[in-house]
């Protein structure tokens, strides 16, 4: 198979890597891909990922028979709609299903159709109303933009006053531009957050194995919110009990409401969860899989990942069996100084070689570019270093061994990636 993947961060770099194992690969593109990426497949850079004329063209070029598209903008742009009129096969849902991560009022009348725990809401299209609700409501509460805000459109907030200010910010400074344009508040939910990840052919679904993003910047789940500064995966909070309700009340009926609407849902599909005292409830949806969470999870999968993507394309992913590794990955985010705000760039990084040499590690590069067998840094997040190994406290280790070894210029990175779970073992 010649495929083609879109995206340049670690969570496409983690796709290329897996695909690179299959042996039904025939040959992998990416655009616009990384220096990692660019050792695996062949690149282009000035093609956007949602330009979708020109990444047909170049699919017809280059004989392309599938796209796997990493980010949701391509997607809820109409990425599939698009390209499928042009006979290009694409793995994941058209714009319609799409809207469940681009629309958040959306997902919400979806949830609320199919009877899905998710936090109490009201939908706005004007800031007076909202900030009479807020009134009304009172604080903790959250503020939603409704369209997509790249990870950016949600304010937890304390006060009324700061609930007032999201309105004020999102509906009439307009920060977020047309995604603002209706806002979500709802109730806040206090838990324990995980991400639950299927893969799906609309009908049936496979459950990827669990894991656990670390969101903010800081130790400790201090400082601003980030894409993600590390991950660990399985989380022992969700356990074979849980897993069972998350599928029952949760998955099954949003694949089922989606199949009703008439767009059966393809691809992954990444349900952000609260754990409130062992019950879920949706925080989110994503119509894609997580960025690092992909760099802990698709590694632990046994099967060969293009085979899994075959059987969904073709209908028959209920034959596939699954299967997740023993043991565990843990990732760490090694992120350039300023992310997530104004970054520097173009910084050389060493200690690449050394760490690659310990058994069970592989470096995922996101904001890295190769110039002269050298790679420098272009992003925020510049790498993912994850570890695999028996278990979370031995994976920890190796990551922390290998980061040790890497350096570049204003290298931030936490130091308790997965110590969270610690807690969930000891029962919390
Ligand atoms: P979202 O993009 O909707 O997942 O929101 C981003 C982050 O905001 C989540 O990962 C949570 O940490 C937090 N969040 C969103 N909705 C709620 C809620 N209803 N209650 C508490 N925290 C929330
Ligand atoms: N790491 C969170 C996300 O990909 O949305």
């Amino acid at each position: 198979m010649r495929v083609l993947v879109l995206g340049g961060g670690g969570r496409e770099h983690t796709i290329c890597y897996v695909l690179s194992k299959s042996p039904k690969l025939e040959k992998l593109f990416c655009i616009p891909g990384n220096g990692g990426i660019s050792e695996i497949a062949e690149t282009t850079e000035n093609i956007s990922v949602t330009d979708f004329e020109n990444i047909a063209r170049f699919c017809k070029e280059k004989r392309i028979d599938l796209v796997i598209p990493g980010p949701e903008e391509p997607l809820v742009k109409g990425l599939r709609d698009n390209l499928e009129k042009e006979g290009i096969k694409v793995f994941g849902p058209d714009s319609f299903s799409s809207l469940i991560e681009g629309s958040k009022s959306f997902a919400k009348e979806i949830m609320n159709k199919a009877g899905i725990p998710t936090a109490r809401f009201e939908v706005f299209d004007e800031p007076s109303k909202a900030k009479a609700y807020i009134e009304k409501k009172g604080a903790p509460i959250v503020v939603k933009a409704d369209g997509l805000c790249a990870g950016k459109g949600v304010f937890v907030c304390e006060t009324k006053e700061e609930a007032i200010k999201a309105v004020e910010k999102i509906m009439e400074e307009k920060i977020f531009g047309e995604a603002g344009n209706k806002i979500i508040i709802e109730e806040k939910l206090v838990g324990e957050e995980a991400s639950y990840i299927v893969i799906t052919d609309g009908f049936n679904f496979k459950t990827l194995p669990t894991s656990q993003d670390h969101k903010r910047l800081l130790d400790n789940d201090e400082g601003p919110n980030t894409g993600g500064m590390g991950a660990y995966s399985p989380t022992p909070l969700i356990d074979q009990e849980l897993k069972k309700r998350i599928e029952e009340k949760i998955v099954a009926p949003t694949l089922k409401a989606l199949e009703r609407e008439g767009h059966p849902y393809l691809g992954f599909l990444y349900a952000g969860l609260m754990i409130v005292d062992k019950e879920p409830y949706v925080l989110e949806f994503n119509c894609r899989l997580g960025d690092p969470e992909a760099q802990v999870i698709l590694p632990r999968i046994e099967n060969d990942f293009l085979e899994i993507i075959e059987a969904v394309l073709e209908g028959n992913l209920n034959k596939v069996d699954l299967k997740e590794k023993e043991g565990a990955a843990v990732c760490v985010v090694m992120a350039s100084k300023g992310y997530p705000g104004k970054y520097e760039k173009g910084k050389k990084i060493e200690g690449l070689d050394k760490a690659l040499q310990i058994p069970g590690v592989i470096v995922f590069h996101a904001g890295t570019k190769k110039i002269n067998n050298e790679f420098y840094t272009s992003g925020g997040r510049v790498l993912g270093i994850t570890a695999l190994d028996k278990d979370i406290p031995s994976a920890i280790e190796k990551a922390y061994k290998a980061v040790s070894m890497i350096h570049f210029e204003g290298v931030h990175y936490r130091k308790d990636i997965g110590k969270r779970a610690f807690k969930y073992l000891s029962g919390f």
